[in-house]
């Protein structure tokens, strides 16, 4: 089975999943579902999977969440980022990932994911994925970018009365696909929009959008950060660490924590 077609199976059980959600016996997440959004550190999050107790999504602090999946996992995806999105430049750090990239170890893929309306798009820009699972396997190259180091592949393809943000509904997949893959680095989104338009792929009202842990099985775990830039440092004890304005690190080294004294200035302390 291919990755669309997992894909589809996935969605058409997603009804189902939305009824069963309403029982929280089965499910460990504490919003007693496998399927859930929301805010985390000003960050949109989203998460699904197919079996919510084979696959674990966990906000961590600022822009970082963690995913963990075991055997029998079924399809799942998740991640962090915004909503709406924007053509921003984003920087991401898919790091301390295990048991990922390597079938027969699972079959996943790491990337920038998003919903636009009108048109209906649901649209990837792929960074790494393992082998087995190109979902444009079979479609026709509709055109290159060359971005942030790297010639992506565009492919589009059509998806008839599936699962999407508006309900059920047909709607354009886009791909750009790296062929330099890697697990961190700038992303430079306007340079695919721009590539899509080009290419007869219009974008609509931009909806969600995230930097996606997505696979199907397997067993992993991945830390990802999510940013406009890098982490960097944290700050030390009794450094600052945000505030009105302030561009430095917002994180705090260890054993300390960012305590907000009022809206111009918050501390590391222990
Ligand atoms: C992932 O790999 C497993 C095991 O090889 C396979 O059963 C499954 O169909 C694959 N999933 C996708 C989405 O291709
Ligand atoms: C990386 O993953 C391993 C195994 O899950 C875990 O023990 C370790 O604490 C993680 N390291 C970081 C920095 O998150
Ligand atoms: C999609 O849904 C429409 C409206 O319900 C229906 O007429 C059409 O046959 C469906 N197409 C497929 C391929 O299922
Ligand atoms: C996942 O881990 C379980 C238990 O350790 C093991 O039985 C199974 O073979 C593993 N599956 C994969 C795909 O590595």
């Amino acid at each position: 089975m291919n990755f669309l077609s997992c894909l589809l199976a996935f969605l058409a059980t997603a009804a189902a999943a939305a009824v069963s959600a309403l029982s929280l016996s089965k499910k460990q997440h504490p919003l007693g579902t496998a399927s859930f959004s929301g805010i985390n550190f000003g960050y949109y999050y989203t998460f699904s999977a197919e079996d919510g107790d084979a696959v674990t999504y966990t906000n961590l602090d600022d822009g970082e969440y963690s995913m963990q999946w075991t055997d029998n996992s079924g399809y799942f995806i998740g991640g962090k980022g915004w909503n709406p999105g924007s053509a921003q430049q984003i920087f991401f750090d898919f790091f301390n990932i295990t048991g990922y990239l390597a079938p027969p170890n699972g079959n996943n893929s790491l990337s920038i994911y998003g919903w636009t309306t009108d048109p209906l798009v649901e649209y990837r820009i792929i960074e790494n994925l393992a082998n087995d699972v190109n979902p444009a396997l079979g479609l026709t190259l509709q055109g290159t970018v060359t971005s942030d180091g790297s010639v992506y592949q565009i492919y589009e393809t059509r998806r008839v009365n599936a699962t999407s943000i508006t309900g059920i509904a047909t709607f354009s997949q886009y791909w750009s696909i790296r062929q330099s893959t890697r697990s961190t680095g700038f992303v430079t989104i306007a340079n695919h929009f721009n590539a899509w338009a080009a290419a007869g792929m219009p974008l609509g009202e931009l909806g969600y959008q995230i930097v996606a842990t997505e696979g199907h099985s397997g067993n992993g775990s991945a830390k990802v950060y999510v940013g406009s830039k890098p982490a960097g440092p944290c700050a030390a004890e009794y450094a600052q660490c945000g505030g009105e304005g302030f561009v430095g690190p917002t994180c705090c080294v260890s054993d300390t924590t960012c305590v907000v004294e009022n809206e111009f200035y918050s501390q590391c302390l222990s």
